[in-house]
């Protein structure tokens, strides 16, 4: 069949511009509802979220010893709520003699008005009244904040979706990616004229009534010669461009260091920094290596890989005196005082995994996730919702169901929740009989070097 006319949504731009453009049409329409497209590290799980309570907690009751009485914390692209929720719902246990929890006020900032009127809406947060509140700000260019009156920023998964241009250098040359969106005409339940006046204007309220069709989009590129004359930071980015591969695609995560120079004027003095968690290239050697993505896209969503080492860079010079990097799973596993994964990454070191078709890996997913709930004991009981996937045959459509079925709501709350060493070895014996070797679960908890991975990032 011959595919359908692609037809220019817009003139070639530099990729940061099409990025937000389209980010902000996903998060304006879709709302909570994003989580149907992907899960991340806080959207069910606690984990996280209960590390980060318990280093401020420690921070603020035995290393700052000129805390202000308000403790004034920012979350920087909320979701849906959930690691604001648990990271209260964690302070306030584990502050037993009220001296912490009572002085916080929790601010939840997020350029999507859908987003935050889902956040207001999550029963997680409501027992916290008083000590939350919503803001709707753009990260990049936040306005009205009084400097010098944070005491935490927090942010997770923010720094992909912002921002963000792409350079290559070739031949002793710079060039820079330019992106132009394509769609079929007949994506549209209206005129193409008007969609395209709606999708250039981002009318929200008109696209959130379209058919989907941010994952519709194929994205035309080209590479285009660049000075870096206007670009913030041009001499840290010019220099890093020194140390680069030929031929890369470079991301310069330009409005995640809008973020890093608005924290530093809105930190306090003796602040517990700003906190961000990502993933992307960790180092040099992980931006230098060849064939690594640099962006990704989520049914719709355009996201790009986050460069550490720029962003370390940038931190030093606004002005942070210490830039602290590891990788993420390092940073919750020494809260748990034990190594964690998360289970999607054990289910992928099933020996049959790379051969499995998509339902056999939702039945051994689902048969794992009953094996560790056995053990497995989640503080916010919510029963996990697996539905079936189209195209699944109708056998493996019965069993999928009869294992989902069976899923304790006090079990492992996702199927990207943290599970620790100890847990997964607990239950090495029932996970044996599934087909996980010794060595398969060994390797999960100690795998090969990826370019790409999840990684902690804190400017103090
Ligand atoms: C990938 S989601 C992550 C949500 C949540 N932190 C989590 O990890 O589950 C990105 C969030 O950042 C918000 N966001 C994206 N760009 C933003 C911007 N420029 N300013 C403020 N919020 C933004 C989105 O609306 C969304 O809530």
């Amino acid at each position: 069949m011959k595919p359908p006319h692609l037809h220019p949504l817009g003139d070639f731009k530099p990729a940061d511009q099409w990025q937000t453009h389209v980010n902000a049409i996903f998060y304006g329409t879709k709302g909570p509802a994003i989580h149907a497209h992907f899960q991340t590290y806080v959207s069910r799980d606690y984990r996280l979220a209960h590390a980060l309570a318990e280093e401020f907690f420690q921070q603020i009751t035995t290393d700052a010893k000129h805390a202000p009485d308000d403790l004034h914390i920012h979350e920087w692209g909320v979701g849906n709520g959930n690691l604001a929720a648990r990271f209260l719902d964690h302070l306030q246990e584990i502050d037993s003699e009220n001296r912490v929890y009572p002085r916080v006020r929790y601010l939840l900032c997020d350029y999507s008005a859908e987003i935050l009127n889902g956040v207001r809406a999550n029963p997680a947060l409501q027992k916290h009244e008083g000590h939350f509140d919503t803001q709707l700000v753009n990260a990049e260019c936040l306005e009205g904040f009084t400097p010098r009156s944070v005491t935490k920023i927090i942010a997770n998964e923010i720094w992909d979706d912002l921002a963000t241009r792409v350079l290559l250098s070739s031949q002793g040359n710079l060039f820079e990616e330019y992106l132009q969106p394509m769609l079929p005409e007949i994506i549209s339940d209206r005129p193409f004229e008007q969609f395209l006046e709606e999708f250039n204007e981002k009318n929200l309220e008109a696209l959130i009534t379209a058919p989907d069709f941010l994952d519709q989009i194929v994205w035309e590129r080209s590479f285009q010669r660049v000075d870096l004359g206007d670009w913030p930071f041009r001499d840290i980015i010019g220099d890093h461009m020194k140390q680069v591969s030929e031929d890369i695609p470079i991301p310069i995560n330009t409005g995640a260091f809008l973020t890093i120079q608005q924290a530093q004027n809105l930190l306090v003095p003796e602040s517990q920094g700003y906190t961000g968690f990502d993933y992307g290239m960790r180092s040099m050697a992980h931006v230098n290596r060849e064939g690594r993505p640099y962006f990704k896209i989520y049914g719709g969503q355009y996201t790009a890989m986050v460069n550490f080492p720029l962003m370390a860079e940038v931190g030093r010079t606004v002005g942070f005196d210490s830039v602290h990097s590891e990788p993420q799973h390092e940073y919750v596993g020494r809260h748990l005082g034990d190594q964690v994964i998360s289970l999607v990454e054990l289910v992928h070191g099933h020996r049959d995994a790379p051969r499995m078709e998509p339902w056999d890996m939702d039945l051994l997913m689902l048969k794992t996730l009953n094996v560790l709930n056995t053990t497995y004991h989640n503080p916010y009981p919510h029963k996990m919702d697996y539905p079936v996937m189209p195209g699944t045959p109708k056998k493996h459509r019965k069993l999928i169901a009869q294992e989902a079925k069976k899923l304790s709501a006090t079990g492992v709350p996702d199927t990207v929740a943290y599970v620790a060493k100890g847990e997964v070895l607990a239950v090495a014996a029932p996970l044996k009989k599934l087909g996980y070797r010794e060595e398969d679960l060994q390797t999960a908890f100690d795998p090969p070097d990826q370019p790409i991975t999840f990684s902690h990032l804190r400017f103090s």
